[in-house]
C-alpha cells in the first residue's frame, strides 16, 4: 500500500457545524394560514390564536394583512385584529401591506412592522397583485420609504423562489434580482417562499448558496416553506446546515396561497419546533404551551389540522385519556 492509500480518513465533516444554536420563529399562521381556510376565524378567535403563540414564546407574528378584502375576504377584520391584539414589548407583530393604502391602514391600526411581498415569476406578481415585477418594486420603494420615514421596519417576501405555478421553474438569477431589488429598497430582512411547495434539499442548497454568493448576508435571510408536497421540514434542515437563523411557520400547518393553485399549509410550527430542540437548537418557544394552542384552533376551525406533532400529541392524549 502506498503512502496515501494508508493514511487515515479525515475525520468526516459535521453535517451540523453550521446550524444556529438559536433559531427565531417567524409566526404567520394568523396571515397565511388563515387567509386560505375555508371558515373564516370570527376576530376574537384570531386575538386567542395570536395571544396564545406569544403566550407560548413565539417572539415574530405575522398577524394579518392589510389588502383589499375583496382578494383576501378572511383578513376583512385587519383594523379590528391590529388594534384589539394585547402586546407584550418582546414581541414583534407584523402585517402584510401590498400598496400606500395598505400601508395607511397598518399603520393607524398601531403597526410597528409590516411586510412586502412579490414573487420572482413575472404572471404570479400579475395575479397575486396585479402588478408587473417592475411596477411592485416600484409600489414598495414608495411604501418602504414612507414606512422607515414613520420608524416603521420592513419586512420582505420572495414569492415562487423554488417553482411558480403559472411559469414553472424559475431562473436563479430571477430570484436574484428581486431580492436584491428589495434589499436596495431598505427591507431588513428577507423570507425566500417556496409558495407551492415544489423545492427540494438540493434546489434549496442551490439557491441559498446563489444568493449569498451574490453577497446577501445569512442574518438578512428567512426561509418560508410550503408543505404541499412534504419536502418541508428536509428544506429547513439544508437551510440550517447553511446557517439560516429565521424559519417561518404557521401553526398547525395552516394556510396556502389564493393565488397559487395547489399550494397547500405552511410547514407546521410544532413540527419545526419539536425537530429544532430534538437537534439541540433553542427557540425559545414552549412546546406544550404552542399544542394547547393549536388543538384548540382545529376545534374552532372545524378540521384535523395537518401537523404531524399535533397528531401524535392527539393520539397520546386519547391513549391515556388525557384531557387536551
Ligand atoms: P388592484 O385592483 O390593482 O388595486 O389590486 P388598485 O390600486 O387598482 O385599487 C382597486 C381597488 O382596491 C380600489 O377600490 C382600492 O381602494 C382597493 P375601489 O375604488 O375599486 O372601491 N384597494 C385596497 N383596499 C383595501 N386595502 C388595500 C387596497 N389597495 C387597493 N391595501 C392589490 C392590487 C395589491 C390591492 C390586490 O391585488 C390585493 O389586495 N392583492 C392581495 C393579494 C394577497 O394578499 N395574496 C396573498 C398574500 S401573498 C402570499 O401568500 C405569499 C407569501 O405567503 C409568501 C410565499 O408563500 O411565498 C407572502
Ligand atoms: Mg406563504
Amino acid at each position: 500500500m502506498n503512502d496515501v492509500q494508508s493514511a487515515p480518513a479525515a475525520p468526516p465533516t459535521d453535517l451540523f457545524d453550521a446550524v444556529p444554536t438559536d433559531v427565531s420563529i417567524y409566526e404567520v399562521g394568523p396571515r397565511d394560514g388563515l387567509q386560505n381556510e375555508k371558515a373564516v376565524l370570527p376576530t376574537d378567535r384570531k386575538l386567542e390564536f395570536i395571544e396564545g403563540v406569544v403566550a407560548a414564546g413565539v417572539r415574530r407574528v405575522e398577524i394579518t394583512s392589510f389588502v383589499d378584502p375583496r382578494w383576501i375576504p378572511a383578513l376583512a377584520d385587519h383594523n379590528e385584529v391590529a388594534r384589539a391584539v394585547r402586546r407584550t414589548a418582546d414581541t414583534q407583530y407584523s402585517a402584510l401591506v401590498p400598496n400606500m393604502r395598505g400601508l395607511d391602514g397598518a399603520s393607524r391600526a398601531g403597526m410597528r412592522e409590516v411586510a412586502v411581498f412579490m414573487a420572482a415569476s413575472e404572471t404570479h406578481n400579475r395575479k397575486n397583485i396585479n402588478k408587473s415585477t417592475d411596477e411592485a418594486l416600484a409600489t414598495y420603494r414608495v411604501v418602504v420609504d414612507e414606512a422607515r420615514a414613520r420608524g416603521m421596519r420592513v419586512r420582505g417576501y420572495v414569492s415562487c423562489v423554488y417553482g411558480c405555478p403559472y411559469e414553472g421553474t424559475v431562473p436563479l438569477a430571477q430570484v436574484d434580482r428581486v431580492a436584491q431589488g428589495l434589499l436596495d429598497l431598505g427591507v431588513y430582512e428577507l423570507s425566500l417562499g417556496d409558495t407551492i411547495g415544489v423545492g427540494t434539499p438540493r434546489q434549496i442548497e442551490y439557491v441559498l448558496r446563489g444568493l449569498l454568493a451574490a453577497g446577501i448576508g445569512l442574518d438578512r435571510l428567512a426561509v418560508h416553506f410550503h408543505d404541499t408536497r412534504g419536502t418541508a421540514l428536509a428544506n429547513i434542515t439544508v437551510a440550517l446546515q447553511l446557517g439560516v437563523k429565521t424559519i417561518d411557520s404557521a401553526l398547525g400547518g395552516l394556510g396556502g396561497c389564493p393565488y397559487a393553485p395547489g399550494a397547500s399549509g405552511n410547514v407546521a410550527t410544532e413540527d419545526v419546533v419539536y425537530m429544532l430542540h430534538g437537534m439541540g437548537v433553542r427557540t425559545g418557544v414552549d412546546l406544550d404551551g404552542l399544542v394547547a394552542v393549536s388543538a384548540k384552533l382545529g376545534g374552532y376551525l372545524g378540521r384535523e389540522l395537518p401537523s404531524k406533532y399535533l397528531k401524535a400529541h392527539l393520539g397520546h392524549c386519547a391513549r391515556v385519556g388525557k384531557v387536551v
